[in-house]
């Protein structure tokens, strides 16, 4: 696939990208807000959400070694110095202009991933020591293994009840929403950069998140 011009306007998102980031917007939204239950185990919906939030991670990943010009991750591996950089010449308005992902925009592209993927994984491997979803096997394997150690105890597949009546979470599960809660606040900053930058450049990045055009030259 190659990039193309036309009317001072090139072709920069490819249909995975631009498709891939809303439909990831739409999976992440529902699975964050159907993440609340009472019972100790999630929801159908969230699981769900979960798992397409998590296909379209690993999708993107492999998008990023095969997929059109600007999507590779070559185009934008940019490491946290130039970053940096970038945001203070963007605050600062001296910043230029980058057709792809700016280093700014990179960062956050590799952070977002490494979150979301962070966040799917320890939620499937919580899951699956409630005894449920791809490594429900774990739960099984998990007991065995506390019951052959003595003084452990034998109930490692169930929710756990404290003292105070309340749920107790696994440290697995503590982690997936620490990890959620890490991304939603990464996702705000990526948003807040958005906007900055399309002002700065005076162009509008979420148009092109849908267009998959942006304007040639500066
Ligand atoms: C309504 C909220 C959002 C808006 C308006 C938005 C907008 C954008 C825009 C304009 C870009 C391209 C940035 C650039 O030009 O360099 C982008 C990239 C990206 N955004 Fe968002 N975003 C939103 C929410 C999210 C959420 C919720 C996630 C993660 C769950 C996310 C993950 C990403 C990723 C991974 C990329 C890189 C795209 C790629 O290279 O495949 N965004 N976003």
């Amino acid at each position: 696939m190659s990039v193309t011009e036309k009317n001072n306007t090139v072709a920069v998102w490819d249909p995975v990208v631009r498709y891939g980031h809303w439909a990831l917007v739409a999976a992440f939204a529902v699975a964050y807000l159907s993440s609340e239950e009472d019972t100790g185990f999630p929801n159908a919906l969230h699981v769900w959400a979960g798992y397409v939030t998590g296909g379209i991670v690993v999708f993107r990943i492999i998008w990023g070694f095969v997929g059109s010009p600007h999507a590779r991750f070559r185009d934008f591996a940019y490491g946290p110095v130039a970053a940096m950089r970038y945001l203070w010449n963007l605050i600062s308005g001296r910043a230029r202009r980058y057709i792809g992902h700016s280093p700014a925009g990179a960062v956050m592209v590799f952070l977002l991933l490494f979150c979301l993927a962070g966040t799917v994984s320890t939620g499937i491997v919580a899951y699956g020591q409630q005894g449920h979803g791809l490594l429900a096997g774990i739960a099984t394997t998990t007991a065995a293994t506390l019951r052959s150690v003595p003084g452990e105890d034998d109930d490692a597949d169930e929710v756990r009840v404290g003292q105070s009546g309340e749920r107790e979470e696994s440290a697995m599960s503590e982690a997936h929403g620490a990890l959620a809660n890490i991304t939603l606040g990464l996702i705000v900053v990526h948003i807040l950069g958005v906007l900055l930058a399309s002002v700065r450049h005076r162009e509008n990045l979420i148009a092109a998140m849908f267009s998959g055009q942006k304007r040639t030259g500066n």
